[in-house]
């Protein structure tokens, strides 16, 4: 459901109705990994589930295409940067496309379109006056005539490849006035305190800032893989300036001959990990300001997935490799499992023991159980029709504002909180079926209103723990939608359906292996 409409119970006043949600851009000189796929699947979480509250919804991924590092690797492999970054792009695409995540735009900073509007931000921060020329210095190697980072120096200031002394160098660039937003960042922050979430993150933010900043090189002359200045070709722009913008450009030429900047922007949700942290609550906003554009409203810093107790990283060889669960799986139990296990905001273990467990007990039996018997007995004791009947009270107490509770806690991102709070109806539902024991009742003719009801009740309760669910587990939420009968997935309370709808048995959501 991608449409504009207004929710039938907008509780929230003040929000408008557009939603753009954004995960990194991922380094189009690496490979996709659980930890990429992880940031895909919150920002997917939270745009299906705005969706389904009518709002308008834009979500961005891509990559993250220039730079030195990729120019080195590009190198490295001998092929040109062009040919490393396309290769990186379509492996990013693909991964967005299994992990079943519904991005409206895949970006790209190699884009023509971002290119330009780069440069014209850029100029315009130089008309601002944030923009000066001056001297970046650092140690440099003759012979790889490259400015060498602190871990390529080796022991007495030499160069590790050729082992020769480094000159002292000094480079003309073009600084960015970082140190003139101190006071604005640190005033945004304390008097928004939601910008930043969680509130452990922005103290670690303002932390930082109250360190006192630096004015940071906006440019780098020695590389040509980058975007070029307007007003000084022989320089590119550092590549984090390059990057963060694209979460702007892209609006500007997403839709072909369509501007949607002023729809969505400013970004409703920037969806990180704590590595990149400075960045996008330090030098982004600061450089928006800069160029006169709105800071971006909210931005959640998720922790790290690890595996046991240290970061999943491909050298250390201990990724839960996203692919193969999703082969075996399927997209919606890995979806279910990172958000199931770790709590989103903080870090994490996540381990193939964990997720066998996980399926077997909470989406094969909890879920997937509940599923396949309550249609099986609504087929059975009522040929497949969800009989007419008052709600069970029983039920309607528990059920009573689990959608405007699920709704508050995605309002602040807190995915893991509001799969929490379904997942209590679901084993509440399990235990239904255990207390009201529909088989004896399907026994006795006298019982007959009685198992009217509880047969209702049960698809009631189904139905919207079902649209509840459908944001974290898309692919069987749908099967088991069209097995219900419900139409549209506009979330829902229980009981405000009629009985009388059509219903059919399935097959296990989630097969046991
Ligand atoms: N290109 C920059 C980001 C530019 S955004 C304007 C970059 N790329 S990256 O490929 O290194 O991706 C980093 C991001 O990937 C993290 O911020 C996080 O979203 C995700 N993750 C990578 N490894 C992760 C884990 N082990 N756990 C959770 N998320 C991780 O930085």
């Amino acid at each position: 459901m991608r449409s504009r409409q207004p929710s039938p119970e907008p509780t929230y006043a003040g929000q408008d109705l557009s939603f753009y949600v954004t995960t990194p851009i991922f380094y189009g000189n690496g490979d996709p990994h659980l930890g990429h796929a992880y940031s895909t699947m919150a920002a997917d979480i939270l745009a299906r589930h705005m969706r389904q509250r009518g709002e308008d919804v834009f979500f961005l991924t891509g990559t993250d295409e220039h730079g030195e590092p990729i120019a080195q690797a590009a190198e490295k492999q001998g092929v040109s940067p062009q040919e490393l970054v396309d290769k990186s792009a379509a492996s990013f695409r693909d991964m967005v496309v299994r992990v079943d995540a519904t991005n409206d735009f895949f970006i790209r900073t190699t884009d023509q379109g971002h290119i330009e509007r780069v440069q014209a931000v850029v100029n315009k921060v130089k008309e601002n006056g944030y923009v000066y020329e001056g001297t970046y210095e650092g140690w440099y190697c003759p012979r790889c005539a490259d400015f060498k980072n602190e871990n390529e120096i080796g022991p007495g200031d030499t160069c590790l490849i050729h082992e020769i002394p480094l000159d002292r160098e000094q480079e003309n660039n073009w600084f960015f006035k970082l140190s003139a937003f101190q006071e604005d960042l640190e005033r945004m922050y304390e008097e928004n305190p939601g910008m930043i979430r969680p509130d452990f993150r922005r103290n670690e933010a303002l932390a930082f800032i109250r360190q006192g900043l630096n004015d940071v090189s906006l440019s780098r002359s020695q590389l040509s893989w980058g975007v070029p200045l307007a007003w000084d070709p022989e320089q590119v722009m550092y590549v984090w300036f390059d990057a963060l913008l694209n979460y702007y450009t892209a609006l500007g030429y997403a839709n072909e001959g369509e501007d949607l900047t002023d729809r969505y922007w400013p970004a409703s949700w920037h969806i990180i990990a704590k590595d990149i942290l400075k960045f996008h609550t330090v030098y982004w906003p600061a450089f928006l300001m800069a160029a006169g554009i709105e800071v971006p409203q909210r931005i959640f810093i998720h922790g790290y997935l690890l595996m046991g107790d240290k970061k999943m990283s491909k050298s250390l060889g201990n990724v839960l490799d996203p692919f193969e669960v999703i082969e075996k799986f399927g997209a919606d139990a890995l979806r279910f499992y990172c958000f199931r296990e770790v709590s989103f905001g903080q870090d994490g273990s996540i381990s193939t023991e964990g997720f066998e467990g996980r399926y077997e007990s909470e989406l094969a039996n909890d879920f997937g159980n509940l599923a396949s018997r309550s249609l099986a007995m609504i087929s059975r004791y009522r040929d497949g029709i969800q009989p007419q009947a008052e709600p069970d009270p029983l039920l309607a107490a528990d059920f009573d504002g689990i959608t405007d509770r699920v709704r508050a806690l995605f309002d602040e991102a807190q995915i893991g909180q509001a799969l929490e709070e379904i997942w209590v109806l679901v084993r509440r539902l399990n235990r239904y079926v255990e207390e009201s024991q529909p088989w004896v009742l399907a026994k006795d003719e006298a019982d007959a209103e009685r198992l009217d009801q509880v047969l209702y009740s049960l698809a009631e309760g189904l139905r919207v723990l079902t649209l509840l669910l459908h944001p974290y587990l898309p692919n069987s939420t749908d099967i088991l939608l069209a097995a219900l009968g419900q139409a549209d997935l506009e979330l829902a309370a229980y009981g405000s359906r009629p009985g009388g709808t059509q219903t059919e048995k399935i097959k296990p959501l989630f097969p046991k292996l």
